[in-house]
């Protein structure tokens, strides 16, 4: 499989893909390698559907409403195939892994089914699909890291990019689909991934981020199978490519954050004072339960070490109320570890079981609904109140912003974001996108802050 891309010639582009992306930021990176390997096949992205030839939908399957979203777009598209019979539509992504055939049987619209791991084989499916076949390929691999295919950038601003370093994952926290769909864990080669940065760079963007499931256990290891190149190594190279190329990364877990990436954090200006530190629970029985393998001391201690180490660190984490069997008390646990942390950020869910994980197979999704709802509306409550203390704090401070266009609202504000990857909205001036200034805060909201350029940054 692995020739599909090595030995094509790109052919020139005759043929419209329209590729519609759900999920993480993993999902969008795929996106654009599934869209390279469609270039090499003469195909050349469109925004419009109406004229695509192939349409991809790339699918999440993390809860159920991220699924039944999809389901819904799928209908939509049905009667987008009804004016375009000829159009192909594939699914593509975690929902592909998880249902399989299920995708061929319940909808007729669709043709192709492909897994996370099986992009390579695209080509060949959508030939057997020309033949007349449906296809289908959702073989999970060891190996795939998709290394050497360089991603066409999709909807990018041309000043920050996604580089994937790593693919699967081996946690098994037992609410989560993800080892299922993406299979295991699997590092991508050091020299491909300095390579893509040094190109992006090269082709004027400004911002990269690692990405993976679990970057700290990011590893090379050796014909013994000693560790010989850590993820702190691998930033401390992408940091060394320029001094104006800002690095960030995405997701750390409480287990397996180092002493030795917060201290290359600490030595680099350039590595980005942030970190996405999921904490799920603050309550040990259940992160017990949750399988996540540290307790809520642990993630207090850690949690202070990385303020220790980087004393102004942007820190976001993760949260699921209504785990099974959590108590009213185990839930204040959850408030009083949240309110500790004083996050910049978060991202709180309720609790959605997904077949097949540990937890759906071990216990009773137990919570009622309504219960769920109320103690995540609890946990949002608190996070904008710790959000607008916390950004208040930071007016008439000046922060290094890198600009990456214009703000949602107006052209003449530019948006941003700072080293803490906080938005930072501001009047544009002169200047341009991929620039970086200094702009002094002035008022806030609870997502961002607002003010005005005082100085551009050089370096
Ligand atoms: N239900 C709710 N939230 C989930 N997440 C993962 N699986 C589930 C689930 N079954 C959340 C976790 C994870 C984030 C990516 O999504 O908080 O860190
Ligand atoms: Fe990404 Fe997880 Fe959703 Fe898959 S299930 S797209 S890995 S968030």
């Amino acid at each position: 499989m692995k020739g599909v891309i090595a030995d094509t010639a790109h052919e020139s582009a005759t043929r419209n893909l329209y590729i519609e992306t759900y999920g993480c930021a993993m999902n969008l990176a795929d996106s654009e390698v599934v869209a390279s390997i469609m270039a090499t096949k003469g195909f050349k992205t469109t925004d419009d559907i109406q004229e695509a030839d192939v349409v991809f939908v790339n699918t999440c399957s993390i809860r159920d409403n991220a699924e039944a979203h999809v389901w819904g777009r799928l209908r939509e598209i049905k009667h987008q195939k009804k004016t375009n019979p000829g159009m192909i539509v594939g699914v593509l992504g975690c929902m592909a892994e998880r249902l399989k055939t299920q995708f061929l049987e319940k909808e007729q619209i669709i043709d192709i089914v492909v897994g996370p791991d099986a992009y390579r084989d695209i080509p060949r499916l959508i030939e057997q699909v020309e033949d007349g076949q449906k296809a289908m390929n959702v073989l999970l691999s060891r190996e795939e890291t998709y290394a050497e295919i360089v991603p066409v950038r999709l909807s990018s601003n041309g000043v920050s990019a996604y580089i994937s370093i790593m693919r699967g994952c081996d946690n098994m926290c037992s609410f989560c689909v993800v080892p299922f769909t993406r299979g295991r864990e699997r590092s991508r080669e050091p020299e491909s991934i300095i390579k893509e940065a040094q190109e992006l760079y090269n082709q004027g963007y400004k911002e990269v981020t690692l990405l993976g499931q679990n970057v700290d256990s990011y590893k090379m290891e050796n014909e013994q199978n000693e560790v010989v190149f850590t993820f702190a190594q691998l930033l401390e190279k992408v940091a060394q490519i320029a001094p104006d190329l800002r690095v960030r990364f995405t997701s750390s877990h409480p287990k397996d954050i180092t002493d030795e990436v917060l201290y290359t954090i600490k030595k680099y200006d350039n590595i980005c004072n942030y970190i996405h530190y999921p904490m799920q629970s603050g309550n040990t029985r259940v992160l017990n339960m949750m399988n996540r393998t540290y307790d809520r001391d642990w993630f207090k201690m850690r949690l202070d070490k990385i303020r220790e180490v980087i004393p102004d660190c942007g820190i976001s984490t993760d949260i699921i109320t209504g785990f099974c069997t959590e108590t009213e008390e185990e839930h204040q646990d959850t408030l009083t570890m949240f309110d500790y942390g004083k996050f910049d950020f978060a991202f709180m869910y309720k609790y959605s079981e997904r077949p097949g994980t540990l937890a759906a197979r071990r216990y009773a999704d137990d919570i009622p609904e309504e219960v769920k709802g109320r103690r995540l509306t609890e946990i949002i409550d608190l996070q904008h109140r710790n959000s607008i203390i916390k950004n208040t704090s930071e007016i008439g401070k000046t922060h290094i912003v890198l600009i990456e266009g214009e703000s949602k609202k107006s052209e003449l504000d530019a948006k941003g974001r700072n080293d803490q990857n906080k938005i930072v909205i501001f009047p544009i001036e002169n200047y341009k996108k991929g620039q970086y200034v200094k702009v002094l805060i002035e008022r806030v909201t609870i997502t961002s802050l607002i003010g005005r350029i005082v100085e551009e940054v050089k370096f």
